[in-house]
């Protein structure tokens, strides 16, 4: 069965096979890196990021941060750089072969370096984050890396062994073979760093409306410390999906890349993706990748406007901020609902970490009482 194209048209792999990683083997440079950017390069390795086939070089990076697009002209919002120390820069030239080595001693990949460049970072963050706020979590984390990036493409070794949940691990083209077994012709992708609450299974529930299938992608990499622990999460998506959803509807994935809070750019960035998974859809609702009030509520729907829809390839889904209504009894936004907002129950993501943190079980017209009870749980595990 045809499925979605893939950004750029070509599915990215750049795991290697032994021949070419024989090949690799006199490579002598490292650059170690941390977490995130490991969780970038899983990304790379299995053409999440199609058609990006490494950190970026200084010419895609300069591009990306000023037009949102490639060198090229392909539209991509979110720069995906490697920052080295000082030290290590000074040793690493164009034309050399590095190995990225994890924290854990393992050689992850092999960079064939293009291109040694001083990003402006305050320049980055005001564009992909819209403020040089160090309070923005994603500002935080750029200030913290250091002011050197080196770029070009990987060659991946070997992928990183998740902690748990390995299955769930899925490959874009594991996906795309999924959803073709199926005989799903339309598939909405969604987005999450949160427990699936009941506004999420609203829309998701108002999309499967209108498409074959679901794929619930949550986001496994790493995010800011006072979000809930993606262990906790995985968990409470696998009660969900078996209390209160088709099995044969859905599909559920760890999407491995690290959260950026870019807001608008990260909603465009999360669509590309879930089209390189296979989506033909995908839902942005209120603060898409939002934190604090950096972003107005439906900027992160706004800024599809910049592009022509043929050039993302996904089609797109907006809601509304949805909330249960006392009155009508089940969840609505305001297109569906006429009552006033003294009769809707809206909780915040803050507030239900404080009433479950407090080991209080946040109101069922929130969250599933299955869901509350695994995140209680994983709560008083984590203390
Ligand atoms: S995100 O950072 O991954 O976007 P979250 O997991 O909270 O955060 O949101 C997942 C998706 O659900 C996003 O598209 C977001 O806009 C949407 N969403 C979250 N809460 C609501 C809500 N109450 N009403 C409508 N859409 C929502």
């Amino acid at each position: 069965m045809q499925t979605i194209l893939p950004h750029g048209g070509t599915l990215i792999n750049r795991l290697v096979n032994q021949a070419e990683a024989a090949d690799n083997a006199s490579v002598k440079k490292v650059i170690t890196i941390d977490e995130w950017t490991l969780s970038d390069l899983d990304c790379l390795a299995i053409g999440a990021f199609s058609p990006l086939t490494g950190f970026m070089n200084e010419a895609d990076y300069r591009s990306v941060v000023e037009t949102m697009r490639l060198a090229d002209g392909t539209v991509w919002p979110l720069p995906v750089t490697l920052a080295v120390d000082p030290l290590v820069y000074a040793d690493i030239q164009p034309g050399d072969r590095v190995l990225l080595r994890g924290e854990d001693g393992e050689d992850y990949a092999v960079l064939h370096v293009q291109s040694c460049y001083e990003p402006d970072k305050e320049r980055e963050a005001r564009q992909v984050f819209r403020t040089a706020d160090q309070a923005h979590p994603g500002v935080k984390k750029l200030a913290q890396k250091p002011g050197l990036y080196v770029g070009g493409p990987v060659q991946v070794l070997k992928r990183p062994r998740p902690k748990r949940f390995a299955e769930y691990y899925l490959t874009p083209e594991e996906t795309r073979e999924s959803f073709a077994r199926q005989g799903w012709k339309t598939v909405v992708g969604f987005q999450t760093r949160n427990p699936v609450h009941r506004a999420h299974e609203y829309i998701q529930k108002a999309a499967m409306e209108i498409v074959d299938g679901l794929f619930l992608n949550p986001l496994m990499g790493e995010t800011k410390s006072d979000d809930i622990d993606s262990q906790v999460r995985m968990k409470s998506y696998l009660a969900l999906l078996e209390n209160y959803y088709p099995k044969q509807r859905v599909l559920l994935a760890a999407f491995p890349a690290a959260m950026r809070y870019a807001g608008p750019r990260e909603a465009v960035f999360h669509a590309l993706v879930r089209k390189n998974y296979g989506c033909t859809h995908f839902i942005v609702g209120r603060d898409h990748a939002g934190v604090g009030d950096y972003y107005g509520t439906y900027d992160a729907q706004h800024i599809f406007s910049a592009f022509e829809p043929g050039e993302l390839g996904i089609q797109l889904l907006f809601f509304e901020h949805s909330f249960y209504c006392t009155a009508c009894q089940g969840m609505a936004t305001a297109k569906t609902c006429p009552h006033d907002a003294s009769l809707h129950l809206t909780l915040s993501g803050t507030k239900v970490r404080e009433l479950l943190r407090s080991g209080k079980t946040p109101p069922p017209e929130f969250t599933r009482p299955e869901i509350a009870s695994i995140l209680i749980e994983g709560l008083r595990e984590q203390r």
